[in-house]
């Protein structure tokens, strides 16, 4: 206990300094003990590194009592906003977290939940029609009980099923936790939420009746690079752009929030190439790719994706509403 005290509050006194100077600090011990050490300092914090994530939240009456009538800065105190550890992988890894230290009292309305995906403004990556899991299962809501304490675990232990999980907390007064991030490679990725703002994406049913979305968090520019997507009879022997009639189809569109569900559609790619085809660009606040297999072929599409800006405006094939 009294090690992560300690702990908290030298990370506390650093963190002000910001990251050189905490580097600078952290020569003085023998070894890099403290090098994956992560101090969560938004309300949103974006995670896309493995290592121990520290959050504390303390009181800060002191600070004030002198600008703030007391009564005012205990209510400032209690507002309780919902906050998150979204954490993002390489698209073939899924996202571990495991709480080393969580101090969050259920008494006082702290609540902490792991997501399976990542939630925004109510709407979940990936969508939960798209999902092999119910949401319920997906969200694991937790807090320290101290009634039953110290009889109940205080270990918890999670993983999600694609490369982005999420971690909520709410902690009204005080209270701190330790989150542990690590990443482990998976051989078959579905849903994939996009971090690199240029890259290409491999999608793939492995001969699977399931539903697999690529999303990015950003209007983008997208391009079919090589896709194989349902049978010879359907396709041909060359790409379709107009295979909205088809079940087997790339859905390529955009939305203004995270369920792709809700997506306008842009086209509706089939057939077979080995070339690039042209590009695209979607105006949307999220872009998405969306891969729909019956089960029936080994479809497979390589998707360049790449961040658009007002140069893309002549190739826009959707622009969402503001
Ligand atoms: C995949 O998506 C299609 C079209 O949205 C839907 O009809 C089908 O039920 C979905 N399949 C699975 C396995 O979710």
């Amino acid at each position: 206990m009294k090690a992560i005290v300690f702990l908290s509050f030298s990370l506390i006194v650093l963190s002000v300094k910001g990251w050189p100077m905490v580097k600078k600090s952290f020569d003085f011990f023998p070894n890099d003990a403290y090098a994956h050490i992560h101090v969560i300092s938004d309300c949103m914090h974006v995670a896309s590194e493995p290592g121990d994530y520290v959050f504390k939240k303390v009181p800060h009456l002191m600070a004030n009592v002198k600008e703030m009538p007391l009564v005012e800065a205990a209510l400032e105190e209690s507002t309780s906003e919902v906050c998150g550890l979204y954490v993002i992988g390489e698209p073939d890894t899924i996202v571990e977290i495991t709480m080393k230290h969580y101090d969050v009292n259920c008494a006082t309305g702290g609540l902490m939940a792991f997501v399976d995906g990542w939630e925004l403004n109510g709407e979940y990556f990936p969508g939960i029609k798209d999902h092999h899991r119910e949401l319920e299962e997906r969200v694991v809501e937790f807090c320290n009980n101290y009634k039953q304490w110290p009889r109940v675990a205080n270990k918890k232990f999670f993983r999600s099923s694609q490369n982005a999980a999420l971690l909520q907390y709410r902690i009204p007064f005080r209270g701190s936790f330790i989150a542990h991030v690590r990443f482990h490679k998976i051989t078959q990725p579905c849903n994939v939420l996009v971090q690199d703002t240029a890259a290409i994406f491999n999608m793939a049913n492995f001969g699977n009746q399931r539903n697999c979305t690529l999303t990015a968090l950003f209007p983008a520019a997208v391009a079919v690079t090589s896709l194989k997507i349902g049978g010879k009879n359907v396709r041909g022997d060359k790409v379709n752009y107009d295979c909205g009639a088809f079940e087997d189809r790339l859905e390529i569109g955009g939305s203004s929030g995270l369920d792709s569900h809700a997506m306008e559609k842009a086209s509706d790619v089939c057939g077979i190439s080995e070339q690039q085809g042209p590009e695209q660009a979607i105006f949307c606040g999220v872009t998405t790719a969306r891969l729909i297999s019956t089960g029936r072929y080994q479809n497979h599409a390589a998707i360049m994706l790449r961040k658009a800006d007002e140069n893309d405006l002549d190739i826009a094939t959707l622009v969402c509403a503001l």
